[in-house]
């Protein structure tokens, strides 16, 4: 029997998911480390099944994991179907489960009936307590192209329609720059929360689709410690937030400030990265709805003699751009992952699996399983 360690990567179910936990560069790196790296075919996935191949990763048939040895990890990226059965594998994913979100208790029920463990993504921390792999940049950077889209459609007379995603970052700046009629140039945007994941990515998508840097105003925590709400904002095509919230802050901007501003106002798109919708200190109090792929903006009441003012509230934004999002996400965690074969003396898996039996008590005693 080997030896080796092994990881095997499982098929994604969640609709329009197309990124992947492993790409088959960093598959790859795992291969010469000595894993041995099993991937189920997946046609949803971004990565053709021949790219793993390619590398030497071994392919096995879709959605096969529940057959697979119970000591062979499973990694994956979002949630497993909604199901009873038990579950005895450890698996490596994102399962929204550790916050009390709807069916918790239900998911670790599963975990606990099957004696398997759960190292959620989400809660892998460096030594700082930052999470080792995050897709903020993504997120920023599809976010801010799907503003200057809607500016695009809106100086057309027009509503942004459905966004699909994009082969790569290439294809998303070339269909951004010719909406706006080949180049960004002119367009001014502002991103606050400049410094962080998300901001970065906004930054570096205006910068590709030509925005002057003058016209890219990047804030962080110094420029909104004077409290908002903020004029400035009103002054710029685009108005990007990539905060990440964690208090009771004055808004940003309110639906009355931008009435107040009357013709003059220059603002037409707000992009909620953050998306803090339904947090009752989200500073950005004009909309209250998370939009979708299929209907991305949401319009505020500014009054019909007004400019229009639109508001991106998706949550999922990374889906726009699943190659480069996959392979910057997976390229952050692949130390982690070369330090799994001894979990139980590393760190960062350490406190995942302490967390991990924490958040199981608690649902063991929601569901009355002890
Ligand atoms: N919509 C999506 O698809 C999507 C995807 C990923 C992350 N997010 C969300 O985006 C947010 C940011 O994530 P991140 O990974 O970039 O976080 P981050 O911690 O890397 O960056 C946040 C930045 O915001 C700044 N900031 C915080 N409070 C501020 C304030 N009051 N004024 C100005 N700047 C402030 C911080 O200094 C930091 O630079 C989070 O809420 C995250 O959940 C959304």
């Amino acid at each position: 029997m080997s030896t080796k360690p092994v990881l095997w990567l499982r098929c994604e179910k969640k609709e329009f998911e197309r990124r992947a936990a492993l790409t088959p560069t960093t598959s790859k790196k795992l291969i010469e480390a000595g894993f041995d790296i099993i991937v189920e075919k997946d046609e949803q996935r971004i990565f053709d099944d021949s790219e793993y191949e390619a590398v030497g990763c071994k392919l096995v048939e879709n959605n096969t994991w529940p057959t697979a040895p119970t000591d062979v990890p499973i990694i994956g990226l979002k949630e497993l179907p909604v199901s009873t059965d038990p579950l005895p594998h450890t698996h490596i994913q994102f399962a929204h489960c550790f916050k009390k979100q709807g069916g918790w208790s239900e998911v670790l029920a599963r975990f606990y009936k099957g004696k398997g463990t759960l190292y959620d993504l989400e809660f892998l921390n460096d030594d700082s307590g930052r999470r080792v792999a995050a897709f903020g940049f993504h997120a920023g950077f599809a976010g801010a192209a799907a503003g200057a889209l809607d500016l695009a459609a809106r100086k057309q007379g027009k509503e942004l329609g459905l966004l699909t995603p994009y082969p790569n970052e290439t294809a998303m700046v070339e269909a951004v720059k010719a909406a706006l009629g080949g180049t960004g140039k002119g367009v001014k945007a502002l991103v606050i929360g400049a410094l962080g994941r998300c901001g970065r990515g906004a930054v570096d998508l205006f910068r590709k689709i030509g925005l002057n840097e003058d016209d890219i105003v990047k804030w962080d925590m110094a420029e909104t410690a004077k409290g908002g709400p903020f004029p400035e904002i009103l002054d710029v095509d685009i108005f990007v937030n990539c905060i990440y919230l964690s208090s009771k802050i004055p808004n940003f901007v309110t639906r009355e400030t931008a009435i107040a501003a009357g013709k003059e106002r220059r603002l037409r798109v707000v992009v909620d990265v953050s998306c803090d919708t339904t947090n009752p200190f989200n500073p950005i109090p004009i909309y209250n709805i998370n939009t979708t792929f299929d209907k991305p903006t949401v319009a505020v009441d500014v009054g019909p003699e007004n400019p229009t003012l639109d508001v991106i509230s998706i949550d999922h934004l990374p889906t726009l751009l699943p190659r480069e999002a996959s392979e910057q996400f997976s390229q952050d965690l692949l130390p982690s992952l070369l330090t799994f074969p001894t979990r139980s003396s590393e760190r960062v898996w350490v406190d995942a699996e302490k967390l991990f039996k924490e958040k199981l008590a608690e649902a063991v005693e929601a569901e009355g399983l002890a």
